[in-house]
């Protein structure tokens, strides 16, 4: 009897870099974030996995995604499986983009030239942030894959026309816009910690470190963490805007530097100096995507800040299908907010979406692991789409439509 269970019963060996071992412990995003959960102190956490208000919005995001169940066809042939797509005329071998996100040195200290590395490694595009942590130009030195940039509007022009030059010049391919920070959402989590960015290394964050002492020895090492594309060109225009390097709340920063004042005539001037495609990043209604989509813009990318701006907002996949209906055919879509899953892939796609962002999941893959981590998260997505495809008995993306998605009610 022993003799037979020890034949089928076979134990992981023992696996002696930590990292591997971190990694291979987890199985899906939750885990990553449990495991991020535990090595991050809890500011920087919280900065990252909170949302505007009572967190409504986040919520949603989510319970709408498993709301939706798919139609699975079985007896179709799935030997053979391509989640390929075309995202803004690149092939890709899956329907997914690394959303941009401010601060990701806050996670791990190689921050975006990790996730930009393993990005490129699996052909997808990798946004980078005007509140990004690396510079265009030191990620361009490490990515050869597609890059976006994404540009908050100054109320000084100057500046963002200054980082469009620089992302021209070093072959950044697509532009996005993100349109829903008027103002900085109320996002309590920070309130109550008195959350700032770079995060401050005070008192509590040392007592705190007691038990997070890899990520306090990790930030104390590294080089200061500061805006890194507003550092460079308030340099290059010899300016004073602020880059950052010392700590400032964020609603602070956001409120005294960004445009509330941007409308569609921006919109036009920004399309005019960049010259290539743009994303506007937040739309949240058929109104604003017909809008878009008249105004020839190549991309919308349907997004309530993953929850962090209005607590009111709607789900994000709920508008997938009726902007789909209204403007599908004349401007790609994506959309996120809750994707956590290939089946969530595989449901934004069926119901009218070109591909899916990720924004959060990136973040705790790098806390958990770096570099390696955001592979294990993009292995994970890859997989998860080939999987519910075969599933789902859909041997392609283009065979991916409304009749595989069930109405959720
Ligand atoms: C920045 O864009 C944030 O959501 O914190």
């Amino acid at each position: 009897m022993l003799e037979s269970l020890r034949s089928v019963v076979s134990l992981k060996p023992i696996e002696r870099d930590a990292t591997k071992r971190r990694l291979g412990s987890a199985a899906n995003i939750e885990d990553l974030r449990a495991i991020a959960k535990k090595r991050l102190p809890a500011g920087v956490f919280d900065y990252i996995d909170g949302a505007a208000e009572d967190e409504l919005a986040m919520a949603r995001n989510a319970s709408r995604f498993s709301d939706r169940t798919l139609v699975p066809r079985v007896l179709r042939d799935v030997t053979t499986i391509d989640a390929s797509v075309e995202i803004l005329g690149r092939p890709a071998p899956m329907p997914l983009i690394i959303a941009p996100t401010g601060f990701p040195r806050i996670a791990h200290p190689e921050g975006e030239l990790a996730t930009a590395r393993a990005a490129a490694a699996h052909g997808i595009p990798f946004s980078l942030s005007t509140m990004g942590t690396r510079s265009i130009e030191e990620v361009a030195d490490v990515s050869n894959g597609p890059k976006w940039y994404q540009v908050y509007v100054w109320r000084d022009r100057e500046l963002t026309k200054d980082m469009l030059e620089r992302c021209k010049a070093r072959g950044y391919e697509a532009l996005y816009i993100t349109v829903d920070t008027a103002v900085l959402g109320r996002r309590e989590r920070d309130v109550r910690r008195g959350m700032t960015l770079p995060p401050k290394i005070g008192l509590d964050t040392f007592i705190e470190g007691a038990m997070r002492p890899a990520w306090v020895w990790e930030f104390l090492r590294a080089e200061p963490i500061v805006f890194s594309n507003v550092a460079v060109s308030t340099a290059r225009l010899n300016k004073g805007t602020e880059d950052g390097a010392s700590a400032v709340t964020l609603a602070e920063y956001v409120n005294s530097q960004f445009d509330p004042g941007l409308s569609w005539d921006d919109v036009a001037w920004i399309r005019s100096q960049w010259g290539g495609p743009v994303i506007l990043k937040g739309i949240q209604s058929v109104a604003d995507a017909k809008i878009a989509a008249s105004e020839g813009i190549e991309a919308i990318a349907l997004s309530n800040h993953g929850g962090r701006q209005l607590d009111a907002s709607p789900a994000i996949i709920d508008l997938v299908a009726p902007v789909a209906d209204a403007v599908g055919g004349q401007t790609e879509i994506y959309c996120d907010g809750g994707v956590r899953r290939g089946s969530d892939v595989v449901k934004a796609i069926a119901l009218g979406a070109t591909a899916c962002m990720i924004g959060r999941p990136h973040l705790y893959a790098l806390a958990a692991g770096g570099e390696a981590g955001v592979n294990h998260m993009l292995d994970f997505f890859q997989s998860g789409i080939e999987q519910t495809m075969a599933l789902t008995g859909v041997a392609a993306i283009a065979d991916i439509d409304r009749s595989a998605i069930n109405d959720p009610h």
